[in-house]
Parts: structure tokens; sequence; C-alpha cells
């Protein structure tokens, strides 16, 4: 079973090795190999049970290293990084052939990110090479923001869990592509589109989900539990299924059932994203028998919750 811990040297070793290790970021906690290493790669696939279509992204120390990894730096996605890096924005370039087609699933663009973490930062630092890292968590299930959530699904199958403790932002980064000089937001995420377009303007959205996928994050069915969910509006939920056994998911009020999670008692955004997946979690792994909720406001954040509740519950 794998080991918890902060031992920054053993994560370097085992990684250096081909080995997988778990790694805490801002946003969610990362299922980490040497991504110029395909073999290594490869077991982040098996681990995770991911189909090898579904690309990955690569974590870097800093904005220096990204034409080691992309052809070029486009004056638009400087800006974003230089903005909001270290944090939670992937941006999408043309990839090095140095990054092996495994990793891209043989796209033309890398997903790069400089994660803000300050144990994954010093880990990157002492890396030659960048991290490969998806949600570590089986495929299609809930995002771990804890070592334990990693420890529960996939502690079987890696050696070590680098120990960051709770994650701050909670939910995965905001992917953007570029096209004629515009952005285009692949996925929602824990930085805000309105901070996205102070720097570079009015951005594209390509988040909903078709049959073909540019990012599989726009799975309709994802970040899912094993309950049958429900969303609505909770008020006439928790009455119709007062007399069954439901697991309660609320933004802000208290519904007063024995299975219940509260995203934020005072109602902020950002603490509702923090603790989503993890209320998502402790409901799916309690005695109810299906979980109902409801969207969260729809401003900020919340719209970054709101599209992960309605693939969970797809
Ligand atoms: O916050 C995060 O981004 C976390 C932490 C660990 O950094 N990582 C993460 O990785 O959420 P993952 O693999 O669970 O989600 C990355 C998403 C996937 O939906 C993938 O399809 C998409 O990014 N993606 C990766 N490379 C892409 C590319 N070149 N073009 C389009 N989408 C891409
Ligand atoms: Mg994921």
């Amino acid at each position: 079973m794998a080991e918890i811990g902060k031992d920054i040297n053993k994560a370097k070793q085992l990684l250096q090795e081909g080995q997988l290790v778990a790694i805490p970021t801002e946003t969610v906690y990362g299922l980490a190999a040497n991504a110029l290493n395909a073999r290594a790669v490869t077991q982040i696939f098996k681990a995770k049970n991911r189909p090898e279509f579904d690309p990955l992204i690569i974590h870097v120390p800093s904005i220096d290293s990204v034409l080691r990894y992309a052809e070029n730096f486009p004056a638009i996605a400087r800006k974003l990084a230089e903005a909001f890096w270290p944090g939670p924005l992937t941006i999408l370039l043309e990839r090095k052939k140095i990054i092996p087609d495994l990793v891209t699933s043989g796209l033309a663009t890398v997903g790069i990110r400089c994660p803000d973490h300050p144990l994954t930062r010093e880990l990157l630092n002492e890396l030659d090479f960048p991290l490969a890292a998806p949600s570590a968590n089986p495929f299609g299930y809930i995002s771990p923001t804890t070592p334990a959530h990693v420890h529960e699904q996939l502690g079987s199958k890696i050696s070590y869990i680098l120990d960051g403790g709770p994650c701050e932002v909670g939910i995965e980064s905001t992917i953007v592509g570029f096209e004629s000089g515009q952005g285009i937001v692949l996925r929602r995420g824990g930085l805000k589109i309105e901070d996205i377009e102070r720097v570079i303007g009015k951005v594209n959205l390509a988040i909903n989900a078709s049959s073909n996928p540019k990012a599989p994050g726009q799975l309709h069915s994802h970040y899912a539990p094993r309950k049958k969910l429900l969303i609505g509006d909770l008020a006439v939920l928790t009455k119709e299924h007062a007399h069954r056994n439901p697991g309660v998911l609320a933004f802000q009020q208290d519904y007063k059932f024995h299975f219940q999670e509260i995203l934020s008692h005072s109602g902020d955004i950002d603490e509702a994203a923090r603790n989503l997946f993890s209320a998502l979690r402790k409901l799916d792994n309690s005695p109810c028998d299906f979980i109902i909720a409801e969207y969260v406001p729809d401003t900020g954040l919340g719209k970054a919750i709101n599209d992960r509740l309605k693939r969970a519950a797809h």
C-alpha cells in the first residue's frame, strides 16, 4: 500500500526511477510520472484505468521551462501565464517532439501548467523533466483533494503519496487554448473566466460535450459518484424524498438530514469549490441510498462547480 509522507527526496527518487507518485497541487491531487518517459506515463493510464485517447497535461516549475516543451509561446499565452502562474491555469501550446505521443494522445498541442503548491514546486525545481499528471482518481470518478482520497482508491497501485494537506482551490485548473490570437476555454476550473478576460480580452467557450470531445473533461459523465445523483430545487427534493434515505448536498442551507453536506455555511463560493469533491465523496461513502443536490449560484467559481455537478449527475 502507498505510504503517505512529506519526503520530497523520496518522491524525486521514485519519479526518476519511472515510478508513479501522487502529488499535491492547489486544485486537486495529481498522479504524476516523468512526462518524457513513455513507459512511466503508461503506468498512469493503467493505474487510473484511463483510455489512452484522453491526453495528459504536464506540470512545469516556471514560465522559463515552457519553451523546452512547446514549439512557441505566443504573446497572448505568455501574458496569461505571467498573470496567473503559478496557479489553476493550463495552457495548450504546440508541442515539441520531446513530449511523447502518449502524453498528448497524438494531438499537436500539449497542456502545460505551473501548479501553486510549495511542496510540488520544490519537487519540480529538483527534477530535470516535467511531470505528467492527471487528477489522481480512477477514470470518471470524483477527483481527490486530500491524500486520504488518493489512498482510498489508488493506494494499492502506487507506492508514495506526497502529503501537501487539503487542496486550497478544490476544483481542477481552467484549460485555455488559442486560435487566431484569441483564447478558447475548453474546461471551466479554478481560474475564473472574468479574470482571464481582464488580461487577454474576450474568450470563446468550447466547453460543451460532443461525441468527439477535444478535452474529455468535456465528457457528459465525469466527476461521478457511484450513487445516483439528482440535482434540483432542494426545498422540493428534500420533501419529495423525505421518506427515503437520501444524502443531501446543499450549498448553504441546513436541511436537517442525517446524511448531509453543506458546501459553505456562509455562502462563500470559493469555500464551496474547496469542499465540493470531498463532500460528494463523503456522501458516496455514507450509508445513504442516493444523493440529492442543488446548483450553487452561477457566479465566479459557481459556474465551474455547477459544470461538475451536472457531469457528476449525468
Ligand atoms: O488542475 C488540474 O488540471 C489537475 C492537476 C493535477 O494539475 N489535473 C487534471 O488533469 O485535472 P486531468 O487529466 O484530470 O484533466 C486534464 C484535462 C483532460 O480532460 C484532458 O482531456 C484535457 O485536459 N487535455 C489534456 N491535454 C489536452 C490537449 N492537448 N488538448 C485538449 N485537451 C487536453
Ligand atoms: Mg480528471
